[in-house]
């Protein structure tokens, strides 16, 4: 049984920051930022949204009455996540008003979760054939003002839909995986912006890919010339480039050539959107699917999952028949087209803005914020949302 991706979509918010001009804020070359780092625009998350409502707001793009009604089991992978007891799952089920037959939890290892979502899912409806599984890989980015993680933030949400058949992605059993307890990037339960080591980060990234590809491929016998392309997480595209030349010197002209094109299909989204964390690899696996005009059903990819901290995977995919048909990049491009650029210092009240922790009520100002679900405010340590349409 084909078991993986029947559906998949992204939402972000209204808001961008151009890197040039962030850059140059920050008396940096934008250089630095554009190429060196490989980021063009970076979303800017106003206060209306949260980890929820981005899940929410990209979930809405594929629910359809048939769905909902298969949809047994909704998981929310965050490092982002609301509170510490109620899962993020349980405010979807409300707000999408999903059947409240559904199992709903949240999932956490850093950028990683959203992998081991999926794989859980797979195994589940591997049990299950008749059910679909939500998932979805929502977070903010923030490591604060001025400082070098800074160009590296943003904010998003990928859904997924996992199901028998899957109109897009049927994964494939093999995969390699890396666990080891290292400090690169952390965020304690009393902190906003994470921690971060980020040139150790960066290594540790290069290290967990390269030791999980050699092992897939000691186990499996493929090489680099098995695939079609290579999806990374990324953090911000340069990682994944880096990444992707630690192992091309392995591969021939004509594969070096093909995975580097397609690298490029699958950082587009990214540039202009930044990190979104857990959700990054599968808005790149987004981007390379609605931008390519060369993959072809049958083609296998290869995705590399990392979470600091650090939990790594690598594991494939083959694409299926009609799996452009099944995409929604018009969608996609509407809502990069519709965002408003905004200056340097308002990208920095926006990030300061933050709700009481004194279990005070504060209203928010919803009339800049076009999305379907908002937050609405907060009264007695509960956050409030609404559905806007
Ligand atoms: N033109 C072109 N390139 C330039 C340039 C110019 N004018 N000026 C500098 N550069 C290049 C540098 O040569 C460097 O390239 P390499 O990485 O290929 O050497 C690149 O721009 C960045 O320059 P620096 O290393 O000097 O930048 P920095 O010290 O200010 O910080 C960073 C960069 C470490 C990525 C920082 O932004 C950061 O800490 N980010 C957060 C950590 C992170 O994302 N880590 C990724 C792995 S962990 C992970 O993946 C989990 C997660 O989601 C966080």
């Amino acid at each position: 049984m084909k078991i993986g991706i029947d559906q998949i979509s992204f939402h972000t918010t209204q808001y961008f920051v151009d890197m040039a001009e962030l850059a140059q804020a920050r008396n940096e070359d934008p250089n630095k930022y554009l190429i060196g780092i490989g980021q063009k625009k970076m979303a800017v998350i106003p206060s209306t949204q949260d980890s929820v409502t981005l899940a929410a707001n990209a979930a809405a793009k594929i629910l359809t009455p048939t769905n909902r009604q298969q949809i047994d089991t909704v998981i929310f992978a965050s490092e982002s996540g609301i509170d510490q007891s109620k899962s993020g799952a349980v405010y979807l089920q409300s707000l999408l008003a999903l059947p409240q037959q559904v199992r709903a939890f949240e999932v956490k290892q850093a950028c990683y979760s959203a992998t081991a979502a999926l794989q859980l899912a797979c195994g589940y409806i591997a049990l299950h054939p008749d059910k679909k599984v939500l998932i979805t890989a929502s977070d903010i980015a923030r490591y604060g003002i001025g400082n070098a993680g800074e160009p590296t933030q943003g904010g998003g949400a990928i859904a997924m839909i996992i199901s028998k058949d899957p109109k897009i992605l049927a994964l494939e059993a093999e995969s390699t995986v890396l666990t080891e307890n290292i400090m690169d990037f952390w965020r304690p339960n009393y902190a906003t912006e994470a921690k971060v080591d980020g040139h150790y980060s960066g290594h540790m990234y290069v290290d967990f890919f390269d030791e999980v590809f050699a092992a897939y491929r000691q186990k499996t016998g493929m090489t680099l010339a098995n695939f079609a392309a290579l999806a990374f997480h990324l953090p911000y595209t340069k990682m994944g480039l880096k990444a992707l030349r630690s192992v091309l010197p392995q591969a021939d002209a004509g594969t070096q050539q093909r995975l580097m094109a397609n690298f490029e299909d699958s950082r587009q989204y990214n540039q202009i959107v930044g990190n979104l964390y857990t959700g990054s690899l599968y808005l790149s696996l987004l981007s390379l699917l609605e931008n390519t005009n060369t993959l072809q059903p049958g083609d296998r990819l290869g995705l590399f999952s990392y979470g600091s901290g650090a939990v790594s995977e690598f594991y494939t995919g083959i694409l299926q028949a009609n799996f452009k048909a099944a995409l929604l990049p018009k969608l996609h491009q509407a809502m990069f087209a519709a965002r408003q650029q905004v200056t340097v210092s308002t990208y920095e009240q926006l990030f300061q803005q933050q709700l009481p922790t004194d279990g005070s009520t504060v209203e928010l100002d919803l009339s800049q914020d076009p999305a379907q679900f908002v937050l609405t405010g907060i009264d007695a340590h509960q956050r409030q949302y609404r559905k806007q349409y």
